[in-house]
């Protein structure tokens, strides 16, 4: 799938400039197989329409101000769909890493994997790995593809990671607090600001479990297919009118 992307900065349209845009954004790009369905097409047409949805929006994010983008490809129960789905994705996604990776280089994008290993396709590790490699001294945003992802996989994973190091005398049981724990996850475990699911279903779908804990989430029904910059700029737009309060209260009486 090829399709025009307009660089960062290179269109007539251009980013609201505000302030308090999110700082990590995470998506769960859902709706594409409905979305073909629809207009008559199998599903994996709705993936490959999907590859423009996203070249667009890493576009936006990036002019926007965001410094992290997370987005949900692969997740560790997508397995359970056909095998032909199954073996679409995977050859996709290993083809999009593939053929993009220079262009988000261009971009100044830095690429990260986050997921699991086993089962995952070789090559398509072996892609992820290649453009990190390719990109890992970019700033300007990280670009995190979950791809075998799961949130109870990845905090099983940090639990075993952390009594590996117990049991090696390099951490002290009873001395592990979140920041610590944070670190044993993909990325860091960095907080998501804004999370967004495309699609119209309202529920998290085993994302980024951890990192959500304060997130702000926003339900668009549009299909991920139709998804682009400026609909990424609304959101983000309308995250900057909510009241974050992690917690805390005030009084605000009226009457
Ligand atoms: C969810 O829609 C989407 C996916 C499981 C795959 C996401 C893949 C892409 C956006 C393709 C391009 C990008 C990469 C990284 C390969 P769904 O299939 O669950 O749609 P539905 O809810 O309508 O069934």
């Amino acid at each position: 799938m090829t399709g025009l992307i307009l660089p960062p900065g290179a269109g007539e349209l251009k980013a609201p400039q505000i302030s308090g845009v999110p700082k990590h954004v995470a998506i769960i790009m859902d709706g594409n197989g409905r979305w073909a369905n629809e207009r008559g097409l199998p599903r994996t047409e709705g993936h490959r329409q999907g590859e423009i949805a996203l070249m667009d929006t890493i576009a936006g994010a990036v002019e926007i101000g965001v410094k992290e983008l997370t987005v949900y490809a692969f997740s560790t129960e997508n397995w359970k769909r056909s095998p032909a789905e199954v073996k679409f994705l995977m050859g996709y996604s290993r083809d999009v890493i593939r053929r993009r990776a220079a262009q988000l280089h261009s971009w100044g994008v830095r690429i990260n994997w986050w997921g699991r290993r086993p089962r995952l396709w070789k090559s398509v590790i072996t892609e992820l790995e290649k453009a990190h490699q390719l990109t890992r001294e970019n700033t300007r945003l990280d670009f995190n593809m979950a791809v075998n992802y799961g949130g109870r996989a990845e905090i099983t994973d940090a639990v075993n990671q952390i009594t590996r190091e117990v049991a090696a005398g390099s951490l002290q049981a009873g001395h592990i607090t979140e920041g610590v724990f944070g670190k044993r996850l993909y990325g860091k475990g960095t907080d998501v600001d804004l999370l967004i699911r495309t699609g119209g279903e309202q529920r998290i779908s085993n994302f980024l479990l951890w990192q959500c804990a304060y997130a702000e989430f926003m339900f668009n029904p549009v299909a991920w297919p139709e998804y682009r910059r400026e609909t990424l700029w609304d959101d983000i737009l309308a995250f900057t009118g909510r009241e974050r309060r992690f917690g805390t209260a005030q009084d605000k009486v009226t009457g």
